[in-house]
């Protein structure tokens, strides 16, 4: 039998991503919206069904000037940019002028900031390490750390009615930990990491930071320590593995291999913290679906990418690179072009019930991953650390409810998940 919940909609929204923005009450979807905006976070997925209905490509004068796209077929045909229309040399929407940025073909965070022919000689460097079979290797080690997450959490519950939050205490810190020991960085290091990652992802107005409080500070150290000490071959990690590697016939550039390291560090961590916690939420409210997962081992590999693509946490960005139309709309050189992957996911032309969440879903080509030649590299890693985090999770807790709906708060912006999650566990 096949089980179909509606997918509820979160209660308390966190402004993220703003630059100052979100505030501004909405005029309306169609040509005002701001997916930094807390009313957007709270009703996304509705917007973007009645906005397929009526405006497939929506357009807002926010940040310089942006556009929306709802259908699965308009935001694979710009994720795919067979015209060479749009550039990656951006990819997260903010208020700064593409002159502040990091020079083509590497751009700040190589690949995703590079455009063909370069990006596609950068993607390779990264395919090896993120193969099914090194992945593998790390599922044990995700396995254990997991467990050690739960010891404590399950402890604090011991001693608050039953109560821990599953985003602070649990989804959060795994995708940090795996990425960590995968470059080979401090395993104490989280908090910096989601240091950086807020200022990346959200851009935040708030003070200059100091030198030493800079990415590039942290990660110049590390990657000079890692060249000072070479590993014997065969036993290196990512960052060793990236001063290694050659391309046309050269050592990487210094910015190149601190770009990607960053990249590593900001594409994994957010994300996969939120489709655990996404998941986490979706069972709390939906405890038949618990029920299938835990008692029917073989739903599992159907339910991770059902959770995938009903709850998919990533737009990514564009910039158009040149004037052209699309849908009708008039895109100019220089707009955003915002690529919701979510919306794709709810397309009704694209998926039977789309905006229902079937556990075992057979037919399920979604694009949580993406659509195009950025198509994520870490989606390995990402279904890895997903179905060890929940495995996990429902062999240590029986049952468990949300303490308080209105308690959940969700981040806006381009990445969106479960960022406070107290839940109440009955063992
Ligand atoms: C559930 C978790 C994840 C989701 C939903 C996700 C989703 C995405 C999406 C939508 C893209 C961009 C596609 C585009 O712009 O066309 C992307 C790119 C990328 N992701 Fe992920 N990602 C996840 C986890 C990870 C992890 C764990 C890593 C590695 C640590 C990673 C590394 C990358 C990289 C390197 C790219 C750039 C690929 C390129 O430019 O060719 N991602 N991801």
């Amino acid at each position: 039998m096949t089980d179909t919940t509606e997918t509820p909609t979160p209660k308390r929204t966190q402004q993220a991503g703003s630059g100052g923005e979100g505030v501004r009450p909405i005029d309306s979807w169609e040509t005002d919206f701001d997916h930094t905006h807390p009313d957007y976070a709270a009703n996304a997925p509705q917007i973007w069904d009645e906005l397929r209905d009526t405006c497939p490509v929506a357009r807002s004068e926010r940040f310089g000037g942006m556009w929306l796209p709802t259908r699965h077929e308009d935001i694979a045909a710009i994720a795919a940019n067979e015209n060479g229309w749009y550039t990656s040399h951006e990819v997260v929407v903010n208020q700064y002028s593409a002159d502040d940025v990091m020079p083509p073909p590497i751009g700040g965070a190589p690949p995703i900031t590079s455009d063909p022919p370069f990006h596609v000689d950068a993607r390779r460097l990264l395919l090896a390490p993120f193969a099914p079979k090194k992945v593998n290797e790390l599922v044990p080690f995700a396995t254990d750390f997991c467990h050690s997450l739960l010891d404590s959490a399950l402890a604090k519950a011991a001693d608050s009615d039953g109560v821990f939050d599953a985003a602070l205490d649990y989804t959060q810190a795994i995708p940090v930990r795996v990425i960590a020991e995968m470059l080979g960085l401090p395993a104490e290091d989280g908090d910096i990491f989601r240091t950086f990652i807020h200022h990346i992802v959200e851009n935040p107005i708030e003070r200059e930071l100091e030198e030493e409080e800079t990415a590039e500070y942290y990660l110049d150290r590390h990657i000079a320590e890692h060249a000072a000490n070479p590993k014997p071959a065969g036993e290196g990690d990512l960052i060793d593995h990236l001063l290694g590697v050659e391309l046309y016939g050269e050592k990487l550039a210094p910015e190149h291999v601190r770009g990607t390291i960053l990249l590593l560090i900001v594409a994994g961590i957010d994300t996969t913290w939120s489709s655990i916690g996404s998941a986490l939420w979706h069972f709390a409210q939906n405890p038949d679906d618990l029920k299938r997962f835990r008692d029917e081992p073989e739903v599992r590999p159907f339910a991770i990418e059902e959770f995938l693509r009903a709850y998919a946490p990533v737009t990514m960005a564009r910039r158009v690179a040149e004037d052209h139309e699309l849908a009708g709309c008039p895109m100019k050189a220089g707009d955003w072009m915002l690529l919701p992957f979510p919306a794709a996911n709810r397309d009704p032309d694209m998926f039977e019930d789309a905006d229902k969440f079937i556990i075992d879903r057979q037919k399920n080509r979604h694009g949580a991953f993406g659509l195009g030649i950025h198509r994520c590299l870490g989606s390995n890693l990402a279904r890895m650390e997903l179905t060890v985090a929940l495995d996990v999770f429902v062999e240590r807790v029986n049952e468990f409810e949300l303490v308080d709906p209105a308690s959940v708060r969700f981040s806006t912006g381009q990445i969106r998940g479960p960022r406070e999650l107290p839940i109440r566990v009955h063992s």
